[in-house]
């Protein structure tokens, strides 16, 4: 571990209110448990970013945790985002023709524990000794960690330690602790080569994470308590970094495809391929080629498509869009990319059947949610 650096910044001394408008309050989270927050910059010194060779690969990562409720003392506001991102998506999202504020995505805030009576320890110790499952999860391309906390704190308060990561030079901004930001490096016109690149890079920045948090012989790899899932590009990445890496013994892509590798050898471990309407293996040959493999094998694989979604109805887009009152002002492209489900239920719904998914695979429990279809979330088909 000598040739890693890790400096680990709290939110306390990151995320300083800084706005005039009224705080907007994301809704409260429903599982058994309390979730708190910390981020952290974790810079990997023996790699030089291959977007900038200036220097050497940082990451930030967003970690939920959860709390038992009787060890949060209180709930309190916790901004969304950090402001100099919070700026900086009051004015992309302006340009894409919403009449947006400054200072809207300032004003967002999480409902999370805020005093945990969690023991503050060396972060190697405190995150692979976690008496929790942790999940990673990388995004869609060009989208910032931060725009899946609510999702990600929904899965946390169902008992998972849940790991969102920023890809630098990738995302459209990353912003440290320090303040500074990196904004996206990719051209406008994406060629595969350079999709290609991403996903290698974003699977070197997860078995980084994982050699750091989750080394080989730790508590978490040795008792199989490691999963991944992710958004879009995100999705491809949770089972390429499976593909590479065992210590990932169960993923999750949401309406993203599997890559070639995965695609055409499949996995030794369970997988879920979750869709947006329209998105299914007779319209993907990834998930096609994926799926057949994992059956001729006799692996555990999972098709479900969510009703009414689209591609940007996996992020949590849609709930501040509601939250916001916004449904009426965002264009139509857009809207359209975000399906017409209601955003807290969206959140629901993933929160629930991710969580099922990883009790399967990783608590050892029934297929619960993953059995069939359920009455009380219609919205979700099982695809033969
Ligand atoms: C690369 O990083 C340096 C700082 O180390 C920064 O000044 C420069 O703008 C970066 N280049 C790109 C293309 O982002
Ligand atoms: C990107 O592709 C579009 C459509 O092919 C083209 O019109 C545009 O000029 C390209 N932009 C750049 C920056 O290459
Ligand atoms: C897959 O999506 C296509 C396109 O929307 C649709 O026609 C087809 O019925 C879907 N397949 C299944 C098995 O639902």
């Amino acid at each position: 571990m000598s040739h890693l650096l890790i400096s680990i910044i709290t939110i306390g001394s990151l995320f300083l209110p800084t706005l005039v408008n009224a705080s907007v309050l994301l809704p409260p989270l429903t599982g058994p448990f309390s979730v708190s927050l910390d981020t952290a910059e974790l810079v990997d010194s023996s790699r030089v970013d291959p977007w900038n060779s200036t220097h050497t690969r940082r990451l930030m990562v967003s970690r939920f945790n959860p709390v038992p409720p009787r060890q949060c003392r209180s709930t309190c506001p916790v901004p969304y985002m950090p402001p100099g991102t919070a700026a900086f998506q009051d004015a992309a999202y302006a340009r894409l023709g919403i009449p947006i504020p400054p200072g809207t995505f300032g004003s967002l805030h999480l409902q999370l524990c805020c005093d945990a009576k969690h023991p503050k320890t060396h972060p190697h110790a405190d995150w692979s000794r976690n008496s929790h499952p942790t999940l990673f999860f990388s995004p869609g391309l060009g989208l910032s960690r931060l725009f899946y906390s609510a999702i990600a704190s929904q899965v946390a308060s169902q008992g998972y330690t849940v790991l969102t990561i920023d890809h630098p030079y990738d995302a459209d901004v990353v912003e440290f602790p320090d303040g500074s930001l990196i904004t996206s490096a990719l051209p406008v016109n994406l060629t595969d080569e350079i999709v290609l690149k991403v996903a290698t890079v974003r699977v070197a920045d997860v078995r980084f994470i994982l050699d750091t948090l989750a080394p080989h012989g730790s508590h978490a790899v040795k008792k199989g308590r490691v999963g991944m899932f992710g958004h879009s590009l995100g999705g491809a990445v949770a089972a390429a970094a499976m593909y590479e890496d065992e210590r990932i013994r169960a993923g999750v892509t949401l309406d993203g495809q599997v890559g070639s590798d995965a695609a055409t050898a499949g996995l030794d471990r369970p997988f879920l391929l979750w869709g947006a309407g329209g998105h299914n293996s007779s319209t993907d040959t990834t998930w096609a080629s994926f799926k057949d493999v994992m059956e001729r094998r006799g692996e555990w694989v999972k098709e479900l498509e969510l009703v009414d979604s689209a591609h940007l109805t996996f992020t949590d887009l849609p709930l501040l869009r509601d939250v916001l009152g916004f449904a009426e002002v965002v264009p139509p492209q857009l809207s359209s990319l975000l399906g017409n489900l209601k955003g807290e239920r969206v959140v629901q719904i993933l929160g629930a059947y991710v969580a099922a998914f990883f009790d399967f695979a990783l608590k050892r429990k029934r297929e619960g949610l993953l059995a069939g279809p359920s009455g009380a979330y219609p919205e979700v088909l099982f695809i033969d």
